[in-house]
């Protein structure tokens, strides 16, 4: 076994080096007895260990009419895909995550990721030859849901915008389609859910972002209006998440007569396709105003609008938005082009001396879109006078793998991928003094029991 030290000046320490190759003797010693005594129970199988993992974190998406290019429902549907599952799951490229683990709040809903543990799982069922196991212990496959049912209940009012003709070849294209809600008075949202309705289209959808917009918004003021005329955000297609339900007692208002639009990004897949969203709408009852107002805005835009990305350079930029009531933070979304790289949010608290605390970081993968809802228990409870910084890194280096041309100036840009953007979705909503108060109170009472635990374990 031979040890590269790449920077000796860094690994100077003697210490160090004698850990590493103790480890790497250990290391060895312990390949050597797994290879040695392979016994039957260790030998990790399909239907003991790897089929929870893939039913769990994978099958969402990975299953016929979804998203993903294979199923893997079963043995005979993972097995040729072994080595490809591998490397994917190793890099933790799959399933889609991209929170940093080393920071902040980890507990979201609906994290489909994987432990260390489940990945090491996986990487030794390859390396085994995919072995099948045992039929009869593989778990029940749990129920699959017609891919095409509304997630939301039976919507009270669906839009269908304008069919979309998307060649069978050509570059990703980019726009936005319009269509009247047709609602005559202002009414709260309390779900809503984004379809792609033909399933051949499913592959051709990159992203689809629902806006409610004025109404006499329409495709002769396109152009940037994701960002600058924006409107209130709606609801995502993307990376397999398609519904929103609010928390309870919140919602989203919908404004007499606003309009829908949709911010698409569309890849051709060989065939000419014709592609066909709608958007599904549960409401409050007429009259009915939810006690929270739920926010989604695009925060820190101010930070990259005149961005300015020299060639083989990475640059930061930084946001700040003011929370004028205390509030409840319910999600973090980054979002770029290309040469995005990484974002974190940062919440700088009123008064001195002052406090800060970063509750996310995400890496960015240009081919996912994801939305990092925090788990109710954790989801960050901030008074009034708050700051959301947002932190923002773009790469326009060639370790960048999606970066086409790291020699190239890049400039600010909404509406072309080759041009940056970077900004934060972030979902709230605003609480009264009293609310802030009850809440704190809550978390603080959730904690004790745990405290008291430790502090005797102390003792
Ligand atoms: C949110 C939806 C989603 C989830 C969850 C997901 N995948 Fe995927 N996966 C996709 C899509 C879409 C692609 C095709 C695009 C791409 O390659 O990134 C893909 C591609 C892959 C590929 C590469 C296929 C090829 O053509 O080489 C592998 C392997 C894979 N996924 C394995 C997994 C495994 C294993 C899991 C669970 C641990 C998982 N995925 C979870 C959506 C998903």
């Amino acid at each position: 076994m031979r040890i590269v030290v790449r920077k000796p000046g860094v690994f100077s320490s003697v210490a160090i080096a004698l850990t590493a190759i103790v480890a790497a003797v250990v290391m060895t010693a312990a390949v050597a007895t797994a290879q040695k005594a392979p016994t039957a129970q260790a030998q990790v199988t399909f239907t003991n260990d790897v089929a929870p993992i893939l039913y769990r974190s994978c099958i969402r998406c990975h299953r016929p009419g979804e998203i993903a290019p294979m199923s893997l429902l079963t043995y005979n549907d993972a097995r040729p895909w072994a080595r490809a599952i591998k490397q994917r799951v190793s890099r933790r490229e799959m399933p889609p995550w991209f929170i940093d683990r080393t920071i902040g709040i980890q507990s979201y809903k609906n994290d489909p990721s994987l432990t260390d543990d489940e990945i090491a799982t996986i990487v030794k069922w390859v390396d085994a030859g995919a072995p099948q196991g045992n039929p009869a212990d593989l778990p029940p496959l749990p129920p699959q849901g017609d891919v095409n049912a509304w997630r939301i209940g039976t919507p009270d009012l669906v839009v269908k915008y304008p069919t979309y003709k998307m060649p069978a070849t050509g570059p990703d294209l980019y726009g936005s389609l319009y269509v009247p809600f047709d609602t005559k008075e202002d009414r709260y949202i309390k779900a809503i859910q984004t379809r792609v309705i033909d399933q051949g289209s499913r592959k051709v959808v990159h992203h689809a972002l629902s806006y409610a917009v004025s109404p006499d918004a329409d495709a002769q003021s396109d152009g940037d209006d994701s960002t600058s005329q924006g409107g209130q955000f709606l609801v995502e297609y993307a990376s397999g998440k398609n519904a929103e339900i609010y928390p309870p007692d919140s919602g989203v208002l919908l404004q007499a007569g606003q309009k829908a639009k949709v911010d698409y990004h569309f890849h051709s897949i060989g065939e000419e396709t014709n592609v066909q969203i709608e958007v599904g709408v549960v409401f409050y009852p007429k009259g009915t105003v939810p006690k929270h107002i739920r926010w989604s805005k695009q925060l820190g835009q101010e930070a990259a609008a005149d961005i300015d990305i020299p060639a083989n350079s990475i640059v930061r930029r930084d946001g700040y938005t003011r929370l004028n009531s205390p509030a409840r933070l319910t999600a973090f979304q980054p979002h770029f082009h290309i040469r995005g790289k990484y974002q974190c949010l940062e919440l700088i608290y009123p008064g001195e001396p002052v406090k800060t605390e970063t509750v996310s970081c995400a890496n960015w993968n240009y081919n996912w879109h994801t939305i990092y809802n925090y788990e109710d228990s954790v989801a960050p409870i901030v008074p009034a006078g708050t700051l959301l910084h947002v932190i923002t890194w773009w790469d326009n280096t060639p370790g960048n793998k999606f970066n086409p041309d790291p020699k190239n100036w890049v400039g600010a840009g909404t509406g072309r991928t080759i041009d940056e953007m970077g900004f934060s979705w972030i979902g709230w909503y605003d609480l009264t003094d009293e609310e802030y108060k009850q809440e704190l109170q809550a978390r603080k009472a959730a904690r004790q029991p745990k405290k008291i635990a430790t502090d005797q374990q102390q003792q």
